[in-house]
């Protein structure tokens, strides 16, 4: 459906769940893709399933100097950047406010916003300096849009994550040019795997059915139908859309507000 041939296009957290979907859809449409990890074996693995044009590069987000080397190796390869989606995220354990921990706030902070905040400003360099186009999504959550009870530290992280989509999306609309780097987000609901594996939902029946009960269309979402609305916005048919959070919730935030 979309033709991402030739395009180069960079997945954070590309190694499970949504990102790995998106990564599978954007090998499937032609890209040249660079997937982003920890976990170096799992990154192997994935890069040779997906091909020779997957090339998987282990870094943590949170750390800035990590990024700006895999920059430096996207430079050297390949010499320009058309799309990046900054997906790498974690959440904490179910708390409330005063049960939570310090070192969980910690963590979240430094892999959602710090680890997106350093990948985006180093993909905007790179796009402006190779003639001002590209677009870029990053991954909110339907935490960011209504907040969670129990998750403080996700909840705000996602909503800074949506705050920076618009901040860099003003910046980078318009340069004298005629350029524009897009920069989009999408929120997604309970999706099915990834953070919410087979597991983890039979261990918490009672959490499980509540994340099914807050949606609209009472049902998880699957990572296609995330990547859907990914690629669309990375690709040309979204070209007047930028600065958007786009929910992809089966209805969890419409008729809350
Ligand atoms: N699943 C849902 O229901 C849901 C709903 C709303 C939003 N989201 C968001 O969607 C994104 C993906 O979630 P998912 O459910 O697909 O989770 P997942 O399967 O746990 O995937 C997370 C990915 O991020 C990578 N990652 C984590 N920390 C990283 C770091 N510091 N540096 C680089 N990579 C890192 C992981 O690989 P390594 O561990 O190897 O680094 C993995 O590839 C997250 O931002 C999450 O907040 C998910």
């Amino acid at each position: 459906m979309y033709d991402f041939t030739g395009k180069v296009c960079l997945v954070t957290g590309g190694t499970s769940g949504i990102g790995l979907r998106v990564s599978e859809r954007l090998i499937d449409a032609g890209a040249q893709l660079i997937v982003l990890g920890r976990d170096a074996s799992k990154g192997q693995e994935v890069a040779q399933r997906l091909g020779e044009r997957c090339l998987f590069v282990p870094c943590d987000v949170a750390d800035a100097a990590q990024v700006e080397d895999v920059f430096q190796t996207i430079d050297r390869r390949y010499g320009l950047l058309d799309c990046a989606f900054n997906n790498a995220g974690v959440t904490a354990r179910h708390a409330e406010v005063v049960e939570s921990c310090a070192q969980d706030w910690d963590r979240v902070m430094a892999i959602n916003i710090s680890g997106t905040y350093n990948c985006m400003k180093q993909e905007l360099r790179l796009m402006q300096a190779q003639g001002r186009h590209g677009a870029i999504v990053n991954t909110s959550s339907s935490a960011g849009v209504l907040p969670l009870a129990g998750q403080v530290a996700y909840s705000v992280s996602k909503q800074a994550i949506n705050t920076m989509t618009q901040v860099a999306s003003i910046e980078n609309a318009r340069f004298a040019d005629g350029g524009c780097i897009r920069v989009n987000a999408v929120a997604p609901g309970p999706i099915l795997g990834g953070m919410n594996t087979q597991e983890r939902l039979l261990a918490s029946p009672r959490n499980t059915q509540r994340k099914i009960d807050v949606t609209s269309m009472k049902r998880f979402g699957r990572a296609d139908e995330v990547a859907n609305a990914v690629l669309w916005l990375l690709s040309e048919q979204s070209s007047y859309v930028t600065g958007h959070i786009l929910s992809v919730d089966g209805g969890y935030a419409s008729g809350k507000f």
